[in-house]
């Protein structure tokens, strides 16, 4: 999408300079692989040398002050595309959530490792906070934090980033792990109030402009920083209705973040985070 970039680890510094210029709060890193380098139980996620661990080194060590988050997850690296790891029951194929956390916990203990600042998991398997947080306690990382991603809806407007990330799933698709968008707001309480009880630092909703009315719910009833995920079909709308010159993007772009911040978000992950920077700042 125009505006939207996949960067080699070669353009990570001119994008760190970028975001501290613009005084963002952070990056966070999603890898990308060719098909080749994917395998069944998405090996390139805790590799040392995977991708997003060189990035996170590259970044820490260029430049320290860039707060570095990183996305907790295996489906940019399964080659089924799946958050997790697949197995063959008597209905056919399924994601084994049990084991699926020891291979996040690792994911997420590699990326701490390298120097990440924050982990994000995304998978949605039940317990992935409290395995990671063990993990990541028991190898020396008590200080990083967890940002989880609790209230994630199976949602129509992640098909751009998988589309960029070629993290579609082969086969079915995530409604088994992901939350049903037709679900109340009871779920959206239990999903974070377990991934409250796991020990994560702060609550994430997904996608955002869609789940206000969740994000308001959320709001001042746990003690932590809750964040919102302005995802890429969001992005893609509001793009492309500038670009066809039926909004007024600077102002269509600004009143969305600003929606978001009034039903509670206090952080917000937004592909238009750089250019909503430099517009606060001129206004
Ligand atoms: C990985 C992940 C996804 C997104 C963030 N982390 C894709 C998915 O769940 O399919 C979506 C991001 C976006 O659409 O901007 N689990
Ligand atoms: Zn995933």
């Amino acid at each position: 999408m125009p505006g939207v970039f996949r960067h080699p680890l070669s353009g990570l510094p001119r994008v760190a300079e970028e975001a501290l210029e613009a005084g963002l709060g952070g990056v966070i890193l999603f890898g990308v692989l060719p098909q080749e380098a994917k395998d069944p139980m998405g090996r390139g996620a805790y590799a040392e040398d995977g991708v997003v661990q060189r990035a996170i080194r590259l970044l820490k060590r260029e430049f320290p002050e860039l707060l570095v988050v990183a996305d907790t997850c295996l489906c940019e690296y399964t080659d089924h595309g799946h958050c997790g790891v697949v197995k063959e029951g008597p209905l056919g194929f399924y994601v084994d959530n049990d084991a699926t956390l020891d291979l996040l916990a690792r994911t997420a203990l590699s990326q701490a490792q390298a120097g990440a600042d924050v982990v994000a998991p995304s998978a949605m398997m039940d317990g992935q906070v409290k395995a990671i947080r063990e993990a990541l306690d028991r190898g020396g990382f008590a200080h990083v934090p967890i940002l989880s991603y609790a209230v994630k809806y199976a949602s129509a407007f992640y098909g751009p980033f998988r589309e960029a990330a070629q993290s579609a799933p082969g086969f079915g698709d995530r409604s088994g792990y992901q939350m049903d968008p037709r679900a109340g707001l009871w779920d959206a309480l239990r999903e974070a109030a377990l991934d409250d009880l796991e020990g994560a630092d702060m609550l994430m909703v997904k996608p955002a402009l869609p789940y206000l009315d969740v994000l308001s719910a959320l709001k001042g009833r746990f003690a932590k920083p809750l964040f919102a995920y302005q995802v890429s079909g969001e992005y893609a709308m509001l793009k492309a209705a500038a670009l066809k010159g039926w909004l007024d993007e600077r102002r269509a772009v600004l009143e969305s973040l600003f929606a978001l911040r009034r039903a509670g978000a206090q952080g917000i992950l937004t592909y238009y985070a750089l250019e909503a920077a430099r517009w606060l700042k001129e206004a």
